[in-house]
């Protein structure tokens, strides 16, 4: 079966064909950064008229470079949120049309089950449940995901996203957005021991997390200390690799599952793949990490969560109802938190 995947909901404007749920014939992203770091962040308006304009383009590379043409698809998937509603209605409006005017079945795809799914990639005997941790520019969540259908909310964020304290922190030094790989580079000729940043929330009975006082321990170091960029950046992101690594651990020794799923952009972080590696090792738990290619957003991840999900797909008039939902849950809060 080969899925033809749409993924629009941020900055990236993507299309990516995915046989079987497994092999990534073609995965195309165009990412609209460049015009961006003139902002020094995504403005919604400019975002979803750049969609506009790549994903005609798009579509057709992704069939171009996997050597395919329309009649060897057999669905279309496409991100339905969550996102910014004029990225992602650009991503959904196509989709119909296109699963309308084609015949093809819809298969309306969470963009944050694609970052799960991405960890997936390579599973042949599903063995639930998984323990997912979704770090990205707008995400911080943990899921445990008990079917391809059963998704709980474990723990999420209480302010900032761990992506979004990369961007901002990057910002306070000097970097261009988005900031992750640049401050991920500098931190490895610093030291993280250098400056003692808070781990947050540690000694509450949850599985959430918060950024945004590291941030303005970040702030307060800066304009008082004037310490080496190099160091900032190093204590910095072992601060949050720490936070992230010790919530999931506690998190993965109360629901024990098979394996830890490490999605979403941030998951590119090497510091924070290792941390969490050697930290679940206690536990026995191996860890899926997404592989870096599949990190940040892109529509293969859509292509294979969709296949897995397939059962939800719309059919015929049906794909005409489909709504772009920028706060779409991936997952229903767990009805007790304990540590
Ligand atoms: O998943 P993603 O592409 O978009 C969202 O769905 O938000 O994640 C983008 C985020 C940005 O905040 C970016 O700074 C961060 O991922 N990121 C990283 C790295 N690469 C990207 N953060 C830390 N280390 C990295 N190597
Ligand atoms: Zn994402």
């Amino acid at each position: 079966m080969n899925i033809l995947a749409i993924e629009s909901s941020c900055d990236e404007t993507a299309a990516a064909i995915v046989r079987d749920g497994r092999d990534i014939l073609s995965n195309v992203v165009s990412s609209q950064i460049d015009v961006h770091q003139a902002t020094g962040g995504v403005v919604p308006e400019v975002a979803a008229r750049l969609q506009l304009e790549t994903i005609g383009p798009v579509i057709t590379e992704s069939l171009k470079q996997a050597k395919l043409d329309w009649e060897a698809i057999n669905a279309l998937a496409v991100t339905s949120g969550p996102g910014l509603v004029g990225s992602l209605l650009v991503g959904v409006e196509t989709a119909k049309a296109l699963a309308y005017s084609r015949n093809l079945p819809l298969i309306p795809v969470n963009h944050l089950a694609g970052h799960l799914y991405a960890c997936l990639a390579q599973e042949t005997s599903w063995q639930f449940p998984y323990l997912g941790l979704i770090v990205s520019g707008g995400h911080t969540e943990l899921v445990l995901m008990e079917s391809h259908r059963k998704f709980t909310l474990v723990g999420s964020t209480r302010d900032d996203a761990a992506g979004e304290a990369f961007d901002k922190v990057g910002k306070l030094l000097g970097l261009s957005y988005p900031a992750g790989p640049e401050i991920s580079a500098l931190a490895a000729k610093g030291n993280s021991q250098a400056i003692a940043f808070p781990r947050a929330m540690l000694d509450q009975a949850n599985f959430d997390f918060s950024f945004s006082g590291l941030k303005t321990a970040v702030l307060r170091e800066i304009s008082s200390n004037s310490p080496s960029k190099k160091d900032v950046a190093a204590s910095f992101q072992q601060a949050v690799a720490d936070a992230l690594a010790i919530k999931t651990v506690r998190a993965a020794g109360e629901y024990k599952p098979t394996a830890v799923l490490l999605g979403g952009g941030v998951a590119a972080n090497t510091l924070l793949r290792r941390t969490l590696k050697n930290a679940l090792a206690n536990l026995a738990i191996p860890l899926l990490a997404t592989p870096p290619v599949l990190a940040t957003d892109n529509a293969a991840m859509i292509g294979l969560a969709a296949f897995w999900q397939k059962d939800r797909a719309l059919q015929d008039k049906q794909v005409l109802d489909l709504t772009a939902d920028p706060n779409a849950p991936l997952a229903s809060p767990a009805s007790a938190n304990v540590s």
